[in-house]
């Protein structure tokens, strides 16, 4: 039973609805048929193991499949000895791609093992008509592949494959379509991912993230109230606003609604206590969005503003439509409003025609800005792209050593920053037990930043006064405290 809807009471005799979500729902009570016969065969639920290789929207999407194998009755197991794998890919460097090719040529042994076994490859990597081809010839044994824009009809897929021999392919090329109430797995009881948009029309230069999303479509913000609203009552406290550029929410709905109307609508919402987004795009972020972040309670002191680089000139090549100059007038802006948000960043070394002039001025803006943390990444050619054809490729010795010396340097100031906190009491929310020492449960402060502190399991889910004692540089280790008086 999800939300309501039972599926044993579908009628399996008459033909499928044509519209959605109750043609997913009709498909999902025949996998729960096959699955009961094949229960009754075996005397055991077939497994399921889904693994993500991408960003938080690729994990999430893996929430939403493995709330349909759940829902049919599939049971999760660890690992991939599992009768059913489903590999979620991501393609926005190469090595991600890398990491899928590998674990196939393993999984290819685990099947031989287990004739039961199906193998299903999704996600952003399948966006991309190479990767196709080379899986029909290198990879037969998979069982199914779809895309990114036809998850949502995962159910019927998988009916689809148990009557197949050899592989099904399904992929799209694009979609406006934006299927709602489709059962999703939680992986914590306390906080959730929400998509509030899907794609990106922005196209940087060297993204490949345009091109297997599609375009930028918002969901309604009723259809995303409603969704929040039913988590909340479920126990949710912390919510994950997702989409590739989420300040730009909402402008080509019928009824237009700007990000921060949309945060600020969230807020209300009784029972959440935390809201987190991501990720911000410098162009669009508005006076008004800084202005909800000041006033707000809830929302967390913590911005994600990918930097990509500090050349004014680079960032022109990449069309990331805004320069150094005004990436950190919006800093300073940002600290003026919120005084204590923790800022994090994403940088790419090695951009088509980076000079080491322009890798300084990188080095300038992560010394001016002092980022909390940065994740910093080698740039990856992705065929298609405007920057694959670029002049000037950077050779791998001089990037790797801008790479290093990158690296240094946000990872001293990162250590700086924390060092500050030490001492302080702070509000964390408690995620889970340490996985390394029972003893210790783990927790993350508002600004994102980790902590572990002596407690038990039933902390977990309950935001809690901690004092930050020591930095370990990427974490803290705490102790629960007290607020201080009149704070
Ligand atoms: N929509 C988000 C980011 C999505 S991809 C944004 O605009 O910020 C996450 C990060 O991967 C990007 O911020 C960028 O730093 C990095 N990235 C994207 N394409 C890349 C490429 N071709 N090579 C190296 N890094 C890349
Ligand atoms: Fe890629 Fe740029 Fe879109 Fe982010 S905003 S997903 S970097 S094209
Ligand atoms: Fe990767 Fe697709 Fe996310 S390419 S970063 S999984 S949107």
């Amino acid at each position: 039973m999800y939300q309501g809807i039972d599926l044993n009471n579908i009628n399996l005799h008459l033909e499928p609805p044509t519209e959605e979500p109750a043609r997913q729902y009709y498909f999902m009570a025949k996998c729960q048929q096959w699955v009961q016969a094949f229960e009754q065969e075996h005397s055991r639920r077939p497994t399921f193991f889904t693994q993500t290789f991408g960003c938080q929207m690729n994990a999430r999407d893996s929430e939403k499949l493995s709330g349909i194998l759940e829902t049919v009755g599939y049971e999760e197991a660890g690992s991939e000895e599992a009768d059913f794998v489903i590999y979620n890919t991501c393609t926005v460097r190469e090595n991600a791609n890398n990491k899928v090719w590998g674990r196939l040529g393993y999984l290819n042994g685990s099947k031989k093992r287990n004739p039961h076994k199906k193998i299903a490859l999704c996600g952003c990597m399948m966006q991309e008509p190479e990767v196709i081809e080379k899986i029909k010839k290198s990879y037969p044994f998979v069982d199914l592949v779809f895309g990114t824009h036809n998850i949502y009809k995962f159910a019927e897929l998988l009916a689809a494959s148990y009557g197949q021999q050899g592989m099904l392919i399904d992929i799209w090329e694009g979609t406006d379509k934006i299927v709602e109430d489709l059962p999703a797995e939680r992986k914590y009881f306390f906080k959730s991912g929400i998509n509030i948009m899907f794609g990106c029309n922005n196209f940087c230069s060297y993204c490949i993230v345009p091109y297997v999303r599609g375009r930028e479509r918002s969901r309604r913000p009723e259809d995303i109230l409603h969704e929040i609203e039913c988590l909340a009552n479920d126990g949710v406290v912390e919510v994950m606003l997702l989409g590739q550029n989420v300040n730009s929410y909402g402008k080509n709905l019928k009824e237009p609604i700007t990000f921060a109307q949309l945060l600020k609508k969230i807020e209300k919402i009784e029972g959440i206590e935390r809201i987190r987004f991501m990720t911000s795009h410098p162009k669009d972020l508005s006076d008004e969005l800084i202005e909800a972040m000041g006033n707000s309670k809830k929302i967390c002191r913590h911005l994600h503003l990918p930097l990509q680089s500090g050349s004014s000139r680079v960032l022109k090549e990449m069309n990331r439509q805004y320069g150094k100059e005004q990436y950190l007038a919006l800093v300073e802006k940002l600290r003026l409003a919120v005084p204590d948000i923790a800022l994090t960043t994403d940088i790419i070394v090695g951009f088509p025609g980076e000079t080491e002039e322009d890798f300084m001025e990188t080095m300038d803006v992560v010394q001016k800005v002092r980022f909390d943390s940065a994740f910093t990444f080698i740039y990856s050619k992705r065929t298609g792209t405007p920057a694959a054809a670029m002049e000037g490729q950077v050779p791998e010795s001089v990037v790797k050593d801008r790479f290093q010396r990158l690296l240094k340097e946000v990872q001293e100031i990162a250590a700086q920053k924390a060092k500050a906190l030490t001492g302080k009491v702070e509000p964390v929310l408690v995620e889970e037990v340490n996985g390394q020492d029972n003893t210790l449960v783990t927790g993350r402060l508002s600004g994102n930043f980790v902590v572990h502190l002596p407690g038990t399991s039933d902390m977990v889910g309950k935001i809690l006064p901690v004092k930050l004692k020591e930095c370990k540089g990427f974490y803290f280790y705490g102790e629960a405290a007290e607020f201080p008086q009149g704070s």
